[in-house]
């Protein structure tokens, strides 16, 4: 007798999670994007890459964006840095207007961006160094973030020594060592394989358990969204608008084995709802031509 499991709404949430994003809320707003928009102009015309986003994020939140491919993350990311400038709109870190780049923003991108001539231990230093510190008490705290990613006995490794999981922990580490207000973090464990990603999402959540940041994260892959989020701002494109933001009612701690929880699925099917909807239709054809000789019907 076959039996369909029924899944709770996404939206409902046990007293215990209830409890903990109303704490949350009442914690200090740590970044605001007020009415963010932001224009391109290209060969065929403008591009409105980002439309009006609206979001807060509090103070040691873990918040995750998701959306389809060119719908602006990468772009929205870009501006909470400082790297690039919204045509309107502002953001706000700690109630101050983001105007440039700064020590109180950590970054951390999919590309490895470690200094391949620098060892794990002058890599994390040298941030330090560029921020103003000198001396012991910067090799002591290099080594002290060393330590929380679990790579001590790499530290006088090249990154060209190390694996593609170890290089994103030692970036994570260089990041928090100037104890930045937000963690920024674009696709970090986009290059890495299944095995090691997963590990990698693990290693996180026990860093921000133990570390006072907040981290906005932004990933394609819809169990990561859910594993480590409290809330996910969910985008669509042309333009990329705020589409909606869920609550994710799975329970903290979070770890590997909630990935098949009633309300672990029903979250993750809510966003494979909006982010890959059914009315799309068809799966797109390709025009290739046939190439084969084999005259029977097997494939
Ligand atoms: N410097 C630029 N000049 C012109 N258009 C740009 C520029 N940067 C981004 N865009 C356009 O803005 C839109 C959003 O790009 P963005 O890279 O932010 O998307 P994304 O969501 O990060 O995509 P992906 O998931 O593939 O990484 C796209 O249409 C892109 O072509
Ligand atoms: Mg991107």
């Amino acid at each position: 007798m076959s039996q369909t499991i029924q899944l709770p709404d996404y939206r409902e949430q046990s007293p215990k999670v209830r409890d903990r994003f109303r704490a949350l809320k009442q914690r200090p707003v740590k970044l605001e994007v007020r009415g963010l928009c932001r224009e391109f102009e290209s060969a065929s015309g403008t591009v409105k890459a980002l439309h009006d986003i609206h979001f807060n994020v509090y103070r040691r939140e873990f918040l995750s964006i998701i959306g389809p491919s060119g719908c602006g993350k990468s772009t929205l990311i870009r501006i909470l840095s400082g790297l690039d400038e919204p045509t309107s709109g502002s953001v706000l870190l700690d109630g101050k207007e983001v105007r440039g780049p700064g020590a109180d923003r950590g970054m951390v991108f999919q590309g490895y961006t470690l200094f391949p001539w620098l060892t794990v231990k002058k890599n994390v230093m040298f941030g330090l160094e560029v921020n103003g510190g000198s001396g012991c008490s910067v090799e002591q705290d290099a080594l002290q973030w060393i330590e929380l990613v679990g790579l001590s006995h790499a530290k006088d490794a090249y990154p060209n020594q190390l694996s593609g999981g170890m290089k994103q922990r030692v970036a994570i580490a260089r990041a928090l060592a100037n104890q930045p207000k937000i963690l920024l973090m674009d696709e970090p464990f986009g290059a890495l394989d299944a095995q090691t990603r997963a590990q990698m999402q693990s290693y996180l959540l026990q860093i921000w358990q133990n570390v006072d940041v907040t981290i906005v994260f932004i990933t394609h892959d819809l169990d990561e969204a859910v594993l480590l989020s409290d809330r996910v701002v969910v985008l669509k494109a042309h333009p990329g608008e705020v589409q909606e933001v869920i609550e994710v009612p799975v329970p903290h701690p979070r770890h590997l084995g909630q990935l098949i929880t009633p309300e672990f699925l029903s979250t993750r099917n809510r966003l494979e709802e909006l982010i890959h909807p059914k009315s799309s239709g068809e799966e797109k054809r390709l025009p290739i031509p046939r190439m084969t000789q084999v005259g029977d019907d097997v494939f």
